[in-house]
């Protein structure tokens, strides 16, 4: 027969499993409202040429991420994205899907999905110029890949 104790703690550990499961399981998980420009907001809005030197700058600024990452950590280079990166926008994007439930994103959506998913960090706000510039940047490689 067990003792008191050891059943208490087998209670203890299960509920520390559990807890640990259930944190992961929602860590995982990114509301699609944090990927999807709010209909009321208003975007950033300069010159082309303007935001993409911005976001050409900002696509190597670490201090975006509180680890310390910059997006050139992992996509220093055009190539450097799957396939569905050359299909047009919005389109689907398989970690998107498995982790917000939407069938598609937009540019501005996969900037504000790895801000969230890999810089470790919250969404940029709607209406920032980094937003804007970042997204000008990711539009600029994605026309020059398309049309490679
Ligand atoms: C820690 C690594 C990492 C960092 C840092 C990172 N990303 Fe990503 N990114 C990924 C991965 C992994 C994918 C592939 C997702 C997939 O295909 O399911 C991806 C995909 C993308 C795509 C292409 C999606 C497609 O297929 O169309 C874009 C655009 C993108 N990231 C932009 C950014 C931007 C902008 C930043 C900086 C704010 C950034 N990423 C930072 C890991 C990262």
């Amino acid at each position: 027969m067990k003792s008191e104790s050891s059943v208490a703690a087998t209670m203890t550990c299960c509920f520390v499993v559990f807890a640990a499961v259930s944190a992961l399981a929602q860590s995982n998980r990114i509301p699609p409202g944090d990927v999807t420009r709010p209909a009321a907001s208003i975007a950033f809005k300069a010159d082309a040429a303007k935001l993409l030197e911005v976001g050409k700058a900002r696509h190597g600024d670490t201090s975006l991420s509180p680890a310390g990452r910059s997006c050139n950590t992992c996509h220093l280079e055009a190539d450097s994205y799957n396939a569905t990166f050359k299909m047009p926008w919005p389109h689907f994007v398989e970690s998107v899907k498995a982790k917000t439930g939407l069938d598609r994103i937009t540019a501005e959506g996969m900037v504000q999905f790895c801000m969230i998913s890999a810089m470790d960090t919250r969404p940029l706000a709607w209406d920032s110029e980094t937003l804007s510039a970042l997204t000008e940047f990711v539009l600029d490689r994605h026309r020059k890949v398309v049309t490679k």
